[in-house]
């Protein structure tokens, strides 16, 4: 039987976590709240300013903790005028606080250390509120895009993202996920915008001011701001979309009441949804992500809208985050697995109680090809094959992204309900692990600490140094998954586009054999699984990729983002000269990075013209691209940019 469990890593000092990607005083101090007072305004076009101040109230949680100094994250692009050491609030003292000493030094090539002298060195339970003025707008976490970049064509926009390391180019602070706490936001913009925040509430007050407040206690990288023109349409009780205007009757339509009945599956698995809303926003092309899970109002690229709901998997995915990741977060970017991973089995989860078994392990089985794909390409040993992975001091975390996080993660998770061996009990942990944990930040150690707590039977018989499966071994080793769940349900529905495939991948084709197969009804996740197949066997014998296409044009005109990437990689794989526009017009259509590099390494991997239509598709889009993308291309080309 499962023992209830109070009190496990209680004696671990949590604060003790360094989170090397920080330069900041997290630890001996800690953040209780950040108030940001910003205007925000448009300059020429893909560029625009904040003026304005943070103020952070902090305490001492160490006597005499680092001297009489304090440092925040920030960036060469953040210029801070003023640090001031404000009264206690309704106490004596001038309101405009007392001036301190600041200086902004180096740190990493991704933030700078912001060093404040305090009057004196603090004692523990101090409280301090400091105000910082500054100006910001040039960094990586604040994007201007000029009207041209967006879907109406009217107006500019900025949008922020914070993930992993980028929000302290946007305010000052502790930019780690070691560190959690409230904030609260009054945001002036221009006449005709309107700015949303991941935010418990929003209000619009005179002077086109929005004020926000988020009343639970999160990491930096969680704080995301949106300015443009922008509107809202209801889609369920606690939840609305957000697009511009041009776009909302599609987002409405895409999504209308289908949400809520994910944020209750996921209540009834994980607990309470603590943050009040749930909208989602849908972002210009250029945004890099599919989704992000900024709490209350998670950020999507508009390849969302397929017109069919067909795309869903990414909005359970980012309301998975709302208990693994926005509730339990890593305590360092190293630990990102525990974030993705998780989130990745609560998705497929909530995912198998509303579409059914056969159809999650369909979709998990193209997130098991896209791990293959990504080991092949790094070779299975590559360091960052680990789940716990090392960033070394200096490397930007971002660099770090893979597979690896989400999908050996979701192995690993799923290995952990395999040992339980019961489903029920194994949900019923996960709703305990997000209860003991929430709002806190922590390392996998105290996720396998509980884990074992909580299955004291299972400890009793070792399960974490089974030989071949030791937890160590899942952690720190590696390569690839020491067990793999079983997908075989989806064999009903994997099984015809396996065999599709052959016939194609066939010399000669058997045409009366392929026509005989009716795609007609298939679902997108079965026409991707079919694709990768087809990637898999490619190059595929001459002239078969061409038949294909015109025996499918569901597939080789395809407006679904996901189809039109395998679809991309194919030709490319087969050398179809005559489709190449199709990859040109696809890179041109959107930004989002894991459509965009794979593209890039295909074309940089294949022919000189292959290789020339990245040199000239890159050149006419990089300026739309997130710079972060933007580095990760030109290193592929050969261009000189940061580690992909
Ligand atoms: N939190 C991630 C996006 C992210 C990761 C941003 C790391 C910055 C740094 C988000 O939840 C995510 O995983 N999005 C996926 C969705 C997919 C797995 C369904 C995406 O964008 O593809
Ligand atoms: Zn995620």
């Amino acid at each position: 039987m499962a023992a209830p469990v109070q009190d496990v890593g209680a004696v671990r000092d949590r604060a003790a976590v360094r989170d090397p990607a920080s330069a900041s005083s997290a630890g001996p101090w800690s953040l209780r709240h950040l108030h940001l007072d910003l205007r925000v305004s448009f300059a020429a076009a893909g560029a625009g300013r904040l003026r304005g101040h943070a103020r952070l109230e902090l305490r001492c949680e160490r006597d005499g903790a680092g001297g009489a100094e304090l440092r925040l994250d920030s960036h060469p692009t953040l210029s801070v005028s003023r640090a001031a050491l404000l009264p206690p609030p309704g106490g004596p003292g001038d309101a405009a606080g007392q001036a301190l000493p600041v200086e902004s030094r180096p740190f990493t090539s991704y933030g700078s250390a912001l060093h404040i002298t305090l009057p004196q060195a603090p004692r523990a339970g101090q409280l301090l509120t400091l105000l910082i003025d500054y100006e910001a707008g040039e960094g990586p976490g604040v994007c201007w895009l000029s009207p041209e970049q967006t879907a109406g064509k009217q107006k500019p926009y900025m949008y922020t993202q914070g993930q992993a390391i980028l929000n302290r180019s946007f305010f000052p602070c502790f930019d780690t996920p070691s560190a959690k706490f409230t904030y609260s936001a009054t945001v002036k913009v221009p006449e005709g915008f309107t700015a949303v925040m991941s935010a418990t509430s929003w209000e619009k007050q005179k002077d086109n001011t929005f004020v926000f407040k988020m009343s639970q206690p999160i990491p930096s990288y969680l704080i995301a701001l949106v300015v443009g023109d922008i509107v809202s349409a209801d889609v369920g009780p606690r939840s609305r979309v957000w697009a511009e205007p041009c776009l909302i009757e599609a987002a409405k339509k895409e999504y209308d009441g289908v949400i809520e009945e994910f944020l209750v599956v996921g209540e009834k698995l994980f607990g309470p949804y603590v943050w009040g809303r749930y909208d989602i926003l849908f972002m210009p092309p250029s945004f890099p992500f599919g989704g992000m899970e900024n709490p209350c109002l998670t950020f999507v690229t508009p390849c969302l809208l397929a017109g069919d709901r067909s795309l869903v998997d990414v909005i359970i995915h980012e309301i998975s985050h709302s208990w693994f990741g926005n509730l339990v977060t890593n305590a360092s970017w190293g630990e990102f697995w525990l974030n993705e991973g998780f989130t990745m089995y609560a998705q497929r989860r909530i995912s198998t109680e509303v579409y059914g078994l056969p159809y999650t392990c369909l979709e998990a089985a193209t997130g098991r090809a896209l791990l293959r794909q990504h080991m092949d390409a790094t070779g299975e040993d590559h360091p960052l094959n680990k789940l716990r992975v090392v960033i070394e001091p200096g490397v930007n975390p971002d660099d770090t992204y893979n597979e690896t996080p989400y999908e050996k993660g979701y192995c690993f998770v799923s290995y952990l309900a395999h040992l339980v061996g019961n489903q029920s009990k194994f949900d019923a942990f996960l709703q305990a692990y997000v209860n003991r944990f929430k709002f806190q930040s922590i390392t996998a150690d105290d996720t396998l600490e509980f884990f074992l707590e909580y299955f004291p039977e299972l400890k009793e018989k070792g399960v974490d140094s089974i030989p071949g499966f030791e937890f160590d071994r899942w952690l720190n080793t590696p390569g690839w998954p020491p067990y793999l769940p079983d997908l075989s349900p989806g064999q009903q529905l994997m099984r015809p586009a396996d065999e599709l495939a052959e016939l194609w991948a066939a010399d000669g084709l058997n045409m009366e054999a392929i026509e005989a197969v009716d795609i007609t009804g298939w679902r997108t996740y079965q026409l991707v699984y079919f694709l990768d197949q087809v990637l898999q066997k490619s190059p595929l014998p001459e002239g078969n990729v061409k038949r294909l296409s015109k025996m499918y044009p569901k597939i080789s005109k395809a407006q679904n983002a996901e189809l039109r990437l395998r679809w991309c990689q194919i030709v490319l794989k087969n050398n179809l000269e005559a489709e190449y526009s199709k990859v040109k017009d696809f890179l041109h259509s959107q930004g989002k990075q894991k459509y965009t590099l794979p593209l890039y390494r295909a074309m940089w991997g294949g022919s000189e013209a292959t290789r020339a239509l990245a040199m000239e598709t890159f050149s006419a889009t990089a300026p739309q691209l997130h710079v972060n993308v933007q580095n990760y291309v030109k290193k592929i080309l050969g261009l000189g940019g940061a580690e992909a």
